[in-house]
């Protein structure tokens, strides 16, 4: 069933969380979770994509992840690296725009590469935005912003210190998708944010299909959104 376009969130920012569990439930290792988590991830590409939906941001890979064992940061690093030499062509094909937010440094320099090459090719094209979070971290970001505004003399304000995000110029985040059952942050888009509608399912990521993400869009388009002000009058919500 389709959502009205007038319903429909600009911007989508998806945690997307429970791969390691969904192996598990299937006596694998966590790796075979990460690789269903890529097709998930795809799929919800195409999904976003076919429903117009202007920028979708996912969470890749953030700063505590480097916490992680070497071993499942490394097969990590590799699926990303498969994941964009095997995509990057068809999202451009299909008027997309990819682009990378987050800590780059601690990078190989393949995989940045890859990344920046990713970015050149696809600037110009007006179709979705996607944006990757990897090496990401909101506090790390904010620090980065206020930093900034510092050393060009500026003013810290709300204005100035969005345009120093690794977001600027792009719509803040109206529905924040997490999977796999918690129910945070997580150091995710913590300024963008501000007033999203937050939207929590116990599915872990593997499992989270098209009728999943209709569902998080349906619930969307019935939320009403105030922003920290009032019901629209006439309205009989409060
Ligand atoms: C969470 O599962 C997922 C991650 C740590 C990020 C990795 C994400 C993917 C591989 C999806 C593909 C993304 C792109 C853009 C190519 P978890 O390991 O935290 O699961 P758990 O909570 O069950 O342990």
């Amino acid at each position: 069933m389709s959502v009205p376009s007038d319903k429909l969130p600009r911007h989508v920012a998806v945690i997307m969380d429970g791969n390691g569990r969904w192996a598990q439930h299937r006596g694998e290792a966590r790796g075979f979770g990460h690789r269903a988590g890529v097709e998930a991830a795809r799929g919800l590409m195409k999904a976003a994509a076919e429903y117009g939906i202007e920028v979708l941001t996912v969470y890749a890979f953030s700063q505590e992840n480097w916490q992680r064992p070497g071993a499942e940061v490394a097969l990590l690093m590799q699926l990303f690296s498969r994941a964009l030499d095997r995509e990057v062509a068809e999202l451009h094909a299909n008027n997309l725009r990819l682009r990378f937010i987050g800590d780059r440094s601690r990078f190989e320099g393949a995989l940045t590469r890859a990344m920046g090459r990713a970015e050149a090719l696809t600037a110009g094209n007006t179709g979705m935005t996607i944006l990757i979070a990897i090496g990401y971290s909101g506090q790390w970001e904010l620090v980065q912003a206020a930093e900034r505004c510092r050393l060009a003399g500026t003013p810290v304000t709300v204005s100035a210190l969005a345009a120093q995000l690794e977001t600027a110029g792009l719509p803040d985040v109206d529905l924040l998708i997490r999977s796999g059952g918690e129910h945070r942050i997580s150091n995710f888009l913590l300024w963008q944010s501000a007033y999203a509608e937050l939207y929590f399912t116990d599915q872990l990521w593997p499992d989270f299909n098209r009728e999943a993400f209709d569902a998080a869009l349906h619930w969307y388009a019935a939320r009403e959104r105030r922003f920290g002000g009032l019901a629209t009058p006439g309205d009989s919500t409060t």
